[in-house]
Order: structure tokens, then sequence, then C-alpha cells
């Protein structure tokens, strides 16, 4: 079988091992050669700068990836610690082709109990927002025809917020979900699911509102619901609502 570097040319290389970034892998491991031990595998650090040494690269963003073929790949997934705690792997649920993506933190109790994400108080206000929203606006929309899942796909304890390693073990599956759907925008709920999905650090209040980008896709970032959903939030809902009617408009006019 040729290998990546005898058939691509350093451009295409360079996108092939930028791919491999955004799905978060920074490290590539050189196969052994004949006699040479596992243990003698050299790590290749695929950030910042490219190695030129040979490396037998996994294959490409699986062209042909499916929602389907992810979770066969996510199986009884156990590459970090917030498995154990787990009752549900929360995949995420919707629409294959759906032009809407709408992307949270992570489970809470009620989606880990389910298997389904935003099930809860915080799922029923997107569920209004969704269709409350698109309804005022004419939009003939229901939360079926979106898209919804987590950067991370199993309840970190007590709803803690996703730590850094396991926001990157989960991102690959996240990134790839993006890809197989390829929606025409994606709207990252809270300030988790924006630096995951942008890589802008900033907080929410300074990101809501604006769009952003994922590879091309545009990102429209908005408040989580359970933030909407503490008192005294009337003016981040209000603003919540605006930014959501932008991005169904984008996508559905
Ligand atoms: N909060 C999230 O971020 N995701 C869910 O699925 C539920 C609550």
């Amino acid at each position: 079988m040729p290998r990546p570097w005898d058939v691509m040319d350093a451009e295409q290389l360079r996108q092939y091992l930028e791919f491999y970034q955004d799905l978060g892998i920074k490290t590539l491991f050189r196969r052994a050669a004949a006699g040479v031990s596992a243990a003698a595998e050299a790590p290749v650090s695929i950030a910042p700068a490219v190695s030129t040494a040979p490396m037998e690269l996994p294959p490409l963003a699986p062209s042909g990836d499916t929602l389907l073929k992810i979770i066969e790949d996510m199986g009884d997934c156990r590459r970090c610690r917030l498995h154990e705690g787990r009752n549900k792997l929360v995949f995420g649920v919707g629409h294959e082709k759906a032009p809407l993506v709408f992307v949270g933190e992570g489970p809470g109790a009620d989606e880990d109990a389910q298997g389904i994400p935003f099930v809860g108080r915080a799922g029923q206000l997107l569920t209004q927002m969704i269709e409350g929203t698109a309804k005022k606006e004419g939009i003939a929309l229901t939360r079926a025809d979106v898209y919804i899942c987590n950067v991370v796909k199993c309840r970190p304890p007590e709803n803690r917020t996703p730590e850094a390693d396991e926001m990157e073990t989960c991102g690959q599956f996240l990134y790839r979900q993006l890809s197989a759907i390829q929606p025409k925008a994606i709207c990252a709920l809270g300030g988790t699911a924006a630096r995951a999905v942008t890589g802008h650090k900033e907080g929410v209040t300074k990101m809501r509102g604006k769009w952003f980008k994922w590879r091309d896709i545009p990102v429209m970032v908005t408040y989580h619901p359970s933030y909407l959903l503490r008192p005294y939030n009337e003016n981040a809902k209000r603003e919540a609502w605006e930014d959501l009617k932008k991005v169904l408009h984008f996508v559905y006019d």
C-alpha cells in the first residue's frame, strides 16, 4: 500500500496533519521497523512543526463517515475517566443530515439515565427555545429536525465542567459527528461548547451573538439553557432568543 508521503505533496500532507490536530490528536506513533520492539516506537508530535520523518498515518477522516460508524468506533468507550460514573453514553439525537447542530457541554443526570441529550429541565427549555422561536419567526421546525449533542458523551461527576483531557479525548468524536453531518451552521450552547468548537478562549458573554467558524461551518455562540434557568437572567434570556433568531434565519431562510 502506498504510504501517505509517497502520494501527497507538501501542501496535502500539511492539510492531512492539520485535520488530525483539529481532531485533538497531537501525537502520532511511528510503526516500529521489523525487529524493533514496540517500546522503542517514538511518539511524533504534530504540533506545531510537521515532522518529515516517515510516519504511518491512520486513515484520513474517514471519508463516508457516518454517525453509525462513529457510534461503533466509540463502542463501550473507556478512553477517559468519565466512563467510570456513566450509566448511559449520550451520543446525540436528531437528523443525520440536519442543517443545524446544537452542541452542549455534557450530559446531566436525566440524560445519563436516558442516553439522550437535553431531556432534563435545560433540555425542555432548549426545545421550547428552538420550537418557540421558529414558530414566532414563521419557520416550520421541530426539535426532531435538528441534531443535538455534547462535547463529552458521559456525565461528569456532580455535573462538573469536563476537564481539558476529557474534552480532547471525546472531542474527536464530536468533530467526526460534525464532519459527518456537515450542517449549514452550528450553535454552541455555553462557554465550554463555544471554546471546544471555536477554539477561542473568551467567556460566553463576550462570544455570544457572534459568528465564529468550525472548519468552514459558521458557529453561533449563545448561553447554555441551564444558565437561562437561573433566576434574574431575564436579560440573558432575551439575548439568547436574539442569537437563536439569527441562527435560525441563517439556516432556514
Ligand atoms: N446540559 C448539557 O450541556 N447537555 C445535556 O445534554 C444536558 C444538559
